[in-house]
């Protein structure tokens, strides 16, 4: 089996090619053969409907550019896989580029197929293709790729190519902080991986898989707009403190030792059925490398997560950031950094003791 891939992410180390890695690496372990077409690096023009290529020089295109060598992989592959971002609601400018470079496939007669008038292919080999969807998209619902999906199912059935597995991501920019993911994030990936063994294996990958690949991170939606709006806010302020060349390192870097998506992130991953009614306020009074004042409010089954001073919060927990970010990253056992007086805290602690069954992974 020949898989050939349309990566139409201009993002080289995007989440696209992320998950695509995953799947390609499911792919290998069942000895398929892949190539994949970076779309961003490859000079196409955009298709301007002359019909030269239905009429005057049948099967070409008047453009002198890259597209025919992507025409000719196109023709000797058995599965064609559609890797893109959501951009609007539907694949990138590049990959609209090259699916609409494709007219030279097909003939200007018109026939009916599985209900519908389509095109006869130019070339009869053309018969036998599948076609697998893998997108991406940065809000947390999997209803924004809806207008992509029918897309991609009347591509597939004028076209009478099966469209043999729909892989999406939604909340895809969260997998930047894949390893606080935790088992979702592990099961996402394999999900990818395993979609890549199915393909090859069974020639269409299974619905479980893609339910897998496409499940939402969190039930907390506006906990996830929070954290997403933190993000947002940090990296502002980031690119601000570069230009004033108070901040050196990379974002990527400086990000990952925020105590603020810490914590935020915490909220995110609040366990509403383990808090019950649950009332309480919990004061962060941070100190060390990046010191403030943040506190939680849990009311109504939701941990909101705010910056500022609480005059009588139910917990308060004192701590450098540095011990916070420890603890969080599995380098500090938490019980016992508080008995060392790593950290100390005041007010209820059973709160504190149940910390682990109110906020875990998501
Ligand atoms: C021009 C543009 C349009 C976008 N449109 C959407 C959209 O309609 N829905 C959505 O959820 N995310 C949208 N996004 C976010 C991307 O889908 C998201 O960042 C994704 O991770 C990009 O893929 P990449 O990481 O492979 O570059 C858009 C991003 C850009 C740059």
């Amino acid at each position: 089996m020949k898989i050939l891939v349309l990566q139409g992410s201009p993002r080289p180390k995007g989440f696209t090619q992320m998950v695509l890695e995953r799947f390609l690496a499911g792919v290998a372990s069942k000895g398929a053969e892949y190539e994949v077409i970076p779309l961003a690096n490859k000079k196409i023009k955009p298709c301007i409907g002359c019909y030269n290529c239905w009429f005057n020089t049948p099967g070409i295109c008047i453009h002198k550019d890259e597209m025919p060598e992507i025409l000719e992989k196109l023709k000797s592959s058995d599965v064609w896989v559609w890797a893109t971002p959501l951009y609007h609601f539907g694949m990138s400018a590049y990959m609209k580029l090259c699916l609409e470079r494709t007219i030279p496939l097909v003939l200007p007669f018109m026939i009916e197929s599985d209900g519908i008038t389509t095109h006869p292919y130019r070339f009869p080999d053309q018969e036998a293709k599948k076609m697998v969807l893998i997108s991406v998209c940065g809000f947390p619902e999997v209803e924004h790729f809806s207008a992509l999906i029918e897309n991609f199912r009347l591509l597939s059935r004028a076209g009478r190519r099966e469209l043999a597995g729909v892989l999406l991501r939604p909340g895809a920019e969260s997998m930047r902080f894949i390893e606080k993911l935790g088992k979702k994030g592990e099961d996402v990936l394999n999900g990818f991986y395993r979609a890549g063994q199915e393909i090859v294996e069974k020639g269409r990958i299974s619905q479980e898989v893609e339910e897998i690949v496409r499940q939402e991170w969190t039930k907390n939606r506006r906990g996830f707009q929070d954290q997403a709006n933190l993000f947002m806010t940090i990296r502002l302020e980031h690119e601000e403190r570069t230009r004033r060349g108070e901040e050196k390192r990379p974002f990527e870097e400086a990000v990952k030792q925020d105590i603020r998506i810490l914590l935020g992130g915490m909220a995110v991953s609040f366990k509403r059925e383990a808090a019950g009614d649950l009332e309480a306020t919990i004061q962060f009074d941070v100190t060390g490398k990046q010191p403030g004042q943040w506190y939680y409010e849990i009311k109504d089954g939701y941990c909101a997560f705010r910056e500022g001073k609480l005059d009588h919060p139910t917990l308060t927990i004192h701590t450098p950031s540095e011990v916070w970010l420890a603890i969080s990253n599995g380098e500090l056992d938490g019980a016992k950094a508080f008995m060392e007086k790593k950290y100390t805290a005041e007010g209820d602690l059973n709160l504190l003791m149940g910390f682990k069954s109110l906020f875990g992974p998501m």
